[in-house]
């Protein structure tokens, strides 16, 4: 049975209704970026859509986190402090966040500025040697789609296991840009999840890429919110 993840993206934007949902830790985090909107934006996007989906009051949502690298509770993959099977990941840019929600499956999402694909090192930084022939006769701006697809995949399945860049994105192998999306091997060192599913996702914005992956064997069915 598919596993339903609910998707919600939101334009960046100045928002003071946004800032009053935040708590003190999220609002003095803000306080120190040197953009706090992106920040801004996608906290209040996370707690609106959980709070609706929980029929919370968004504002009282408390989070952890827990970090699958070192234990550490002060950094990691953020979770819902009671409420353990509802598990969300959130991904914002300068213009654009994104969160996903599922219950009972632990999901990753990432998303992707095009701008942001735009490097020479692309390759060197992200691919392993076997997935680099799947780029092979792309250029300009579809080139950029196709890295900011398979980048998406790759650091979406990160986000889901909690391990984020502590993992070499090189040693995540995903599917080419033109295939449909799937982990293909799992390089690493540390232990490989035992199931993934991944899916691109449709945003209204064509500036940007993203993907989600839940830690299941069962296909994702995205429902957008
Ligand atoms: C997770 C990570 C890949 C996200 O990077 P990014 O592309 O810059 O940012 P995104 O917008 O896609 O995601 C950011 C959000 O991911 C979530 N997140 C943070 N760490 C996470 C983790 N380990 N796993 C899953 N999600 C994580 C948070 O909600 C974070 O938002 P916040 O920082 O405003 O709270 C990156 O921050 C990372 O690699 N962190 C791990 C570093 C680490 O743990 N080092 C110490 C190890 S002991």
């Amino acid at each position: 049975m598919p596993v339903q993840v609910v998707v919600r993206e939101a334009e960046v934007t100045d928002s003071p209704a946004d800032l009053a949902l935040l708590d003190d830790g999220e609002r003095a985090r803000a306080g120190r970026k040197r953009e706090a909107a992106p920040f801004v934006t996608g906290h209040a996007l996370v707690r609106r859509l959980l709070g609706e989906l929980l029929e919370r009051d968004p504002a009282g949502l408390t989070f952890a986190r827990r970090c699958t690298t070192c234990g550490s509770e002060l950094h990691g993959k953020p979770s819902l402090v009671d409420l353990p099977g509802w598990h969300f990941s959130l991904s914002y840019t300068a213009s654009l966040a994104v969160v996903a929600v599922a219950e009972g499956v632990e999901v990753g999402v990432d998303t992707e500025d095009l701008t942001d694909a735009d490097f020479e090192g692309f390759a060197g930084a992200t691919l392993s040697r076997d997935e680099v022939a799947s780029f092979e006769g792309l250029s300009g701006r579809d080139l950029l789609v196709a890295r900011a697809r398979v980048w998406a995949r790759k650091e979406s399945v990160l986000k889901a296991t909690g391990h984020g860049l502590v993992v070499d994105p090189s040693e995540v192998l995903v599917t080419g840009p033109l295939d449909a999306p799937a982990l293909r091997a799992w390089r690493a060192e540390e232990p490989a999840p035992p199931a993934v599913s991944i899916l691109d996702l449709d945003l209204r914005t064509e500036s940007h890429r993203a993907a989600v992956a839940g830690l299941t064997d069962e296909p994702l069915e995205v429902i957008t919110a």
